[in-house]
């Protein structure tokens, strides 16, 4: 069943009074959830957001073999020690390309995995060379079928030397799995330092894996040689992209906003921005205060996104609504994903004047006040941005395919209501 959310916008007002809590970072329990496969007795994840990509990791992890079980309000146990099988469904693999962050522990455990092509997505062509290049430095062969790859190293994985031409995301916590059990030292060079990958290292590190240089771009491995992990309580990080997204929300609607439970740090990118544009924030320890602030004094900025610390691709999406209602030019330059300026269409639809020079630049001229229209959400990011977008908008919009708000943002609808948003979620045919 097809559903949308319906918003009659608030016309350019600034209404919003409230706080709204900040849910457990996707793309730390995705990677937390897979980590299930190397330990020898149920994990429990705590803080666990209530959203659909969640669902989806249960289901592969189901899939093949483990037992998951939700056994209280964002509280799981899984038991991936149940897994016998490391083929992963193909159907379920492809609806969400985190899946290929099961690869490692699946080699590392069963000395084999077959996964589909993740294929590209809406966001970009998102390729896997880093991950087939690093399996077979550590000893794997790959094989390329017609629909999936099939990895093996019958002898076990080895510790190697891993230089990621890229700092990717998902490669750095896959292989942080895989060398945890493997035999000797790997060390990984290039890494990404997103927070939720020292999350993921810090946690197993908890739980006896020997990791040197977490939180630097060279990490050192001592692999276990195939003994499995002993696990700990695996609590979730607050999400700093939801934290982003709400606190572009905030400046462009709130009256006076509290965004609680999350890490202001990990957000510093996107604050230090808006600060330096006008807006009225307030940063505690762990909540960051969003006062009214005049319209007209909000001064326009240039985004260049970059790998963490640097300004995320996932924040770009609301950051260019922002844009398009503040005084004067603005130049975001994507520099991740070549899809992410795509949804600014839908924008140019509700009336924001964006020139798209092409696929990773476009230039803003602000403000355009925005009209309520019927949208797409493309993805999760660029969703949410529409949705912020209907939400200062004059009149009422329709943002359809919201699945992919669910995917990563816990029944949004309700905690923007508790805001001040009128925002319905209705169902199609
Ligand atoms: N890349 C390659 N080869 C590879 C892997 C990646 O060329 O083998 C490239 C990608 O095409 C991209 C760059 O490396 O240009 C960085 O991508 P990365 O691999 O870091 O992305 P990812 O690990 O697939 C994660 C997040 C994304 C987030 C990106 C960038 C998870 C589950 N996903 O993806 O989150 O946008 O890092 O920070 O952690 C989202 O939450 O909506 C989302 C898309």
């Amino acid at each position: 069943m097809k559903e949308s959310f319906v918003v009659e916008g608030l016309g350019g007002k600034r209404t919003l009074v409230g706080e709204i809590p900040v849910r457990g970072s996707k793309n730390a329990v995705l990677p937390a959830m897979a980590s299930s496969i190397i330990f020898n007795a149920p994990l429990r994840l705590t803080n666990v957001p209530d959203i659909e990509d969640v669902y989806r990791m249960s289901e592969l992890l189901e899939h093949l073999g483990a037992k998951t079980e939700k056994v209280k309000k964002r509280e799981y146990v899984i038991n991936g020690h149940d897994i016998k099988d490391s083929v992963m469904d193909e159907v379920l693999s492809k609806k969400m390309r985190a899946s290929i962050i099961l690869s490692g522990p699946l080699l590392a455990r069963f000395k084999k995995v077959t996964f589909p092509h993740p294929g590209g997505c809406v966001i970009g062509a998102r390729p896997i060379d880093l991950f087939l290049s690093g399996f077979e430095k550590m000893g794997a062969t790959v094989d390329e079928k017609k629909e999936s790859f099939v990895i093996s190293a019958p002898k076990g994985l080895r510790g190697a030397n891993i230089f990621f031409a890229i700092p990717s995301v998902t490669a750095s916590e896959t292989f942080i799995m895989a060398g945890v059990l493997a035999k000797g030292t790997t060390f990984l060079k290039n890494v990404a330092l997103e927070p939720e990958i020292t999350a993921l290292a810090e946690f197993l590190v908890s739980c006896g894996a020997k990791i040197k240089g977490i939180g630097t771009p060279v990490l050192e491995i001592t692999g276990t040689n195939g003994k499995l992990l002993t696990p700990k309580i695996y609590k979730t990080i607050p999400d700093r992209l939801e934290t982003g997204s709400f606190l572009i929300l905030a400046a462009l609607a709130g009256k006076d906003v509290t965004i609680t439970h999350c890490h202001p740090e990990h957000i510093e990118a996107l604050t230090d921005l808006l600060i330096s544009s006008g807006v009225s924030i307030e940063i505690a320890k762990s909540s960051i205060r969003v006062k009214h602030t005049e319209k007209s004094k909000l001064k326009a900025f240039n985004i260049k996104t970059h790998e963490y610390p640097g300004f995320p691709t996932d924040v770009q999406a609301p950051t260019v609504v922002y844009l398009t209602q503040v005084k004067g030019e603005s130049f975001v330059f994507e520099t991740i994903f070549e899809g992410r300026l795509q949804f600014t269409q839908d924008l140019v639809k509700m009336g924001a004047d964006i020139k798209l020079w092409d696929a990773h630049r476009a230039t803003i001229q602000g403000p355009t006040p925005l009209k309520g229209r019927e949208v797409e959400g493309p993805d999760i990011r660029a969703g949410l941005a529409l949705l912020v977008a209907a939400i200062i908008a004059k009149g009422t919009s329709t943002i359809n395919s919201i699945y992919y708000i669910d995917r990563g943002y816990e029944r949004i609808e309700e905690r923007f209501s508790a805001l001040g948003v009128d925002i319905k979620r209705v169902s199609g045919e």
